[in-house]
């Protein structure tokens, strides 16, 4: 398939919002259609917003994923990694703040019955009239009521009618152990019919505590508990920071937006050890450095941008805060924080154990006296990134429409992802020309064969014809394709085709290592 003329490469994030909103179906098709993303569990009806990620989706994460860790930590001396479990012991949240703290404030609708996000909601003016249809359909009786004090109404239905704002907490819990509580309780209430209502309640809470564990919310605690360990073992000096990559986990009132908000996540976290007098500074470096790293990355760099959270939004512990945001099709939104935490958690941390989590300087002159030497609980810079969402921002960044004619003057859309070749799920695409021909199969095998030896990871393809292989391959951002033909056979010479452009070129069998490993270079 060729595209040789009136060619307008339609690039979304100018359009008005409309097609926006349009971008977001069609990444999702997308991604179904071409085995980035599926449903999690589809042939049972799926499982709310979980999502598995398929052959070529799995490679993207992890590309984003090798790109963070190259620039994190393989690029840098005063950076190492953690891969910690997932279950930590239950003190750490305890300890942490995340027991008693972690929670949205949930509201029911007491006409739609739905629950909802309370600080999420559109505010509304206290006593306004809004009118709703009773039960939250679209038809039926209309009632009128008035906006109550926490100003706003259901974001389902409108109607103002809801349930007072309670704290419900986002760590999913398990209980560790062969002993199933429920089932203990169960046994004591069937053979102990004396037991009273208070009584079973207490026996739940005792039962639960004893075994309760949590599935992490954040990667970020464990580095903190492995704070002294890592930097006995690695003999790293204040400023040094510890990095991890892995699975979080929310109980989310509300998942939205495909993979942007779910309850199982990855996440690719830093904490960066400083001393306190310096972090200002630190988290200035911080936040040009995440920023640039999507830049690198991505094609519209108009389409991120960093945002100092404002006071009143800042986690308690927090002294600064900015986000690295992303134009979504539903607006401006949070790819990553970049957080000065202080030391509140090494602080936290040292309460609930006694474990010595200071940091000794032996070059440091203390102000007061003069003394040289100082002991101080080092403050933490964090850029903390959801490598999901990543996933979501880079596919919309990529998402190209390409309109143009085809060789019979038929008007003819051609969709690709502009992805970094870095990012991309196949570095080449290796086709025969023509399936049939052993040697052309057999030559195309060979190369692909030898450019894997050379840890490219390509892909050979000779399913259908080769416009829809380079159809297909321009849709899952494979940035070449490699075509074996009778002259191949004679000359060792392919035909090298750009995703970007469709331009095609004669080249030499043995350049296409070289060619392929320099596109691949990112450039921070
Ligand atoms: N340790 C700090 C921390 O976890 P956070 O702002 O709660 O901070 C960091 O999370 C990043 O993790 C977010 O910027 C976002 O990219 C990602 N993230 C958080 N909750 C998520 C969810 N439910 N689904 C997908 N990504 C999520």
């Amino acid at each position: 398939m060729n595209f040789p003329c009136l060619s307008i490469i339609v690039v979304f994030h100018s359009q008005g919002k409309g097609t926006l909103s349009d971008l977001m179906h069609k990444i999702v098709s997308l991604c179904k259609r071409r085995g980035f993303i599926f449903p999690s569990s589809e042939i049972y009806g799926g499982l709310k917003s979980a999502y598995d990620f398929g052959p070529v989706g799995v490679e993207l994460k992890r590309n984003i994923a090798h790109c963070w860790w190259e620039q994190m930590v393989h690029s840098r001396d005063d950076v190492v990694g953690c891969d910690a479990s997932i279950i930590m012991h239950p003190k750490v949240w305890q300890a942490s703040g995340h027991v008693q703290g972690f929670c949205d404030p949930l509201v029911d609708c007491l006409n739609c019955k739905q629950r909802f996000r309370a600080d999420k909601v559109p505010r509304q003016p206290v006593g306004t009239t809004v009118s709703y249809v009773r039960g939250g359909g679209k038809k039926g009786e209309r009632l009128q009521g008035q906006v109550a004090d926490c100003g706003y109404v259901c974001p389902y239905c409108g109607a103002p009618t809801l349930s007072a704002e309670r704290r419900f907490n986002l760590m999913f819990q398990s209980n560790l152990g062969p002993i199933d509580p429920r089932e203990e309780l169960l046994h004591a209430i069937m053979h102990d019919d004396t037991l009273t209502l208070a009584e079973v309640r207490n026996r739940v809470q005792q039962l639960d505590r004893s075994s309760t564990v949590y599935l992490r919310p954040e990667t970020a605690q464990a580095l903190f508990v492995q704070f002294i360990n890592i930097m006995q073992t690695t003999g790293q000096k204040i400023p040094f920071g510890i990095a991890q990559i892995g699975k979080s986990f929310r109980n989310e009132i509300v998942t939205e937006h495909f993979i942007f908000r779910s309850c199982e996540f990855e996440q690719m976290e830093l904490e960066y050890f400083i001393a306190p007098d310096n972090w200002q500074e630190q988290l200035e470096y911080w936040k040009t450095q995440r920023l640039s790293w999507y830049l690198a990355l991505a094609n519209n760099a108009a389409s991120f941008r960093l945002r100092q959270h404002e006071h009143a939004e800042l986690a308690h512990y927090a002294q600064d805060c900015y986000d690295v945001e992303f134009l979504f099709p539903w607006g401006w939104d949070e790819l990553e924080g970049i957080a000065s935490r202080g030391d509140y958690d090494l602080r936290c941390h040292r309460q609930a154990t006694g474990a010595k989590l200071s940091y000794f300087d032996p070059h440091k002159v203390e102000a007061e006296t003069g003394k040289q030497g100082v002991r101080y609980m080092p403050y933490v810079i964090e850029p903390s990134a959801g490598l999901t969402r990543a996933v979501l921002a880079l596919l919309l960044d990529a998402y190209r429409e390409d309109k143009g004619t085809d060789h019979q003057g038929r008007e003819k859309l051609r969709v690709f992802l502009q992805l970094h070749p870095c990012l991309a799920p196949y570095k080449a695409a290796v086709l025969p020309l023509i399936k049939n021909d052993a040697q052309q199969v057999e030559l195309a095998r060979r190369i692909a064969r030898d450019l894997k030896k050379r840890q490219l990871y390509v892909c050979y393809d000779d399913n259908q014809s080769i416009g829809k292989r380079y159809a297909r391959h321009d849709e899952i951002g494979t940035p070449f394709c490699i075509t074996i033909d009778a002259q191949s056979l004679a000359d060792e010479t392919v035909t090298w085709r750009e995703r970007d452009t469709t331009s095609q070129q004669r080249v030499a069998g043995a350049a296409l290592a070289d060619k392929i490993a320099a596109a691949l270079v990112l450039s921070v």
